[in-house]
């Protein structure tokens, strides 16, 4: 299956009332993966481009949580695809082995990133032709067995 065609947009119920909003994320509930790990990046400038790798083994749900930002995912083949984070009731998931990258952040930005898995650098390929051979390397295998 394409990489892309796994990546979808989550819409989070708000269960706020007129004290404010509340919105609840639970994993495999709410979203498609137990949760291992939170991080937030805010204070990025708008010309900065965060992100740039793809994960061997995690997958993401990216939330803004504040402000805007964009997030522009490519599979490798050619294909890609812009979301425009900027509603806290929006999430974006993202499968493993997907090209990211993050940029255009307004200076309210606050993007809060779920993921499966505990931080382990090993996992990132941040070097976009080794993600391209090795996709393309995927390609032949997955050829050779057709
Ligand atoms: P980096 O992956 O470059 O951030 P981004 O993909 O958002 O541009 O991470 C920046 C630094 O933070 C880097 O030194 C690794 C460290 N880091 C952790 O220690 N744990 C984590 O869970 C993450 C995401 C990053």
């Amino acid at each position: 299956m394409n990489v892309l065609s796994m990546v979808r947009t989550l819409e989070f119920i708000d269960k706020g009332d007129d004290r404010g909003h509340l919105i609840v994320v639970e994993g495999k509930k709410d979203i498609p993966f137990d949760i291992k790990r939170i991080f937030y990046i805010f204070g990025s400038d708008s010309d900065v481009i965060r992100g740039q790798h793809a994960n061997r083994e995690s997958e993401f749900v990216l939330i803004n949580v504040s402000g805007k930002s964009k997030v522009r995912i490519k599979d490798g083949k050619g294909n890609e695809i812009i979301y425009a984070l900027n509603r806290p009731h929006t999430g974006i998931y993202l499968p493993k082995m997907i090209w990211k990258e993050m940029y255009d952040f307004s200076e309210d930005s606050v993007l809060l990133c779920l993921t499966n898995t505990e931080y382990n650098p090993q996992e990132y390929i941040r070097d976009y032709s080794e993600y391209l051979s090795i996709i393309n390397m995927n390609n032949k295998e997955c050829s050779a067995i057709l």
